[in-house]
């Protein structure tokens, strides 16, 4: 009897090890995660003057280590932040206001870069990268290569606010203007206000897709919608098909709400697609750091479209990604 206990203890533990459970980190909006050299590498918003990443080896594992801070700027309020491998250096996008600004509008787009190929810096300030053309909030800067030409995304602040794209000769070099790229159309991308944001790539088959946020932050009715790039020219909105219909949005049968503003990671061995977002457990929680990151897997239908599938529900606990 007490050599079965042991037995089904031990197959327990062993099997546990490789487990996790949603939410895989409390108090960590817009989520963006990465797998390199053996270690998940997770950064989020903070809303200080401080840039944090916490690693593990283990998705399960990111619950138990510290939030490291790995970047400090002369500033305030860090939302969005991304790091992007990109020629052996990392490169630390993300939006901040000023030290001095007040109130609503003072986001501005930046990007720093590592030291080494150490995801944890670290992390030197190298340029800011909002348009000097116009004077608007912009916010949620990623990257994305599209037949080996890079570009800068983002969502700009307007009387809606929108998705751009941006020329980039290097992480830290525009070579252009920022170009419209999409704005709230459908009656799902305008629940709360007219919001498109937190864009996100995501290459599959030769396909190049943006993954974006949509509607109000603070409402339940936060999701994500997705477009295709279908022509020549990334940097004319024309060339772009946003889908009809949202990918990935709230489950009242899980108690998820608000689903969004996400990242891609790869599962350890690189045979499995990952998604990272954030989410609230209630309805009312709001669009601040109560927002708890969440990840799971994800396939692909014959359309070659994402399946996302609905938001896990939390504290169940699921099988981790494939290699760990
Ligand atoms: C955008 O693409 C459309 C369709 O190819 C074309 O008619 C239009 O001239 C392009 N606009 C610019 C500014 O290049």
């Amino acid at each position: 009897m007490f050599k079965l206990l042991t037995c089904f203890l031990l197959l327990w533990v062993g099997s546990n090890a490789d487990k996790y459970a949603n939410p895989i980190a409390l108090a960590a909006p817009d989520p963006w995660m990465q797998y390199y050299n053996g270690y998940y590498y997770l950064v989020a918003t903070t809303w200080t003057n401080e840039i944090g990443i916490r690693k593990a080896s283990t998705l399960g594992g990111l619950k138990d280590v510290e939030n490291t801070i790995v970047y400090t700027i002369d500033g305030r309020v860090i939302w969005a932040p991304e790091i992007h491998l990109i020629d052996g250096r990392w490169y630390l996008f993300y939006c901040a206001c000023g030290p001095n600004t007040e109130g609503n509008g003072c986001h501005r787009n930046h990007v720093a870069q590592s030291a080494s190929d150490d995801p944890m810096g670290p992390y030197t300030f190298m340029a800011d990268l909002d348009d000097p053309n116009t004077d608007v909030e912009e916010l949620d800067p990623s990257y994305i290569i599209i037949n080996d030409n890079q570009y800068l995304l983002g969502s700009v602040m307007g009387s809606t606010q929108d998705l751009y794209i941006r020329p980039m000769v290097n992480p830290y070099t525009p070579s252009g203007p920022k170009y419209f790229l999409s704005t709230p159309t459908y009656d799902w991308e305008k629940q709360g206000w007219t919001v498109n944001e937190g864009p996100e790539p995501l290459y599959h088959d030769g396909r190049v897709f943006v993954v974006f946020s949509a509607s109000l932050c603070s409402t339940p009715n936060y999701k994500l919608g997705i477009m295709e790039f279908v022509g020549t020219d990334p940097l004319n909105s024309t060339h772009w098909h946003k889908y009809a219909d949202p990918v990935f949005q709230r489950s009242n049968e899980n108690h998820v709400y608000g689903p969004g503003h996400n990242g891609f990671f790869k599962s350890p061995d690189g045979t499995e697609d990952w998604i990272v977002y954030h989410a609230n457990s209630e309805e009312s929680q709001g669009c601040d750091m109560g927002r708890s990151s969440r990840a799971q897997k994800f396939t692909w239908g014959e359309d070659g479209l994402p399946l996302f599938g609905l938001p896990e529900a939390a504290d169940v606990s699921y099988e981790g990604p494939s290699g760990e």
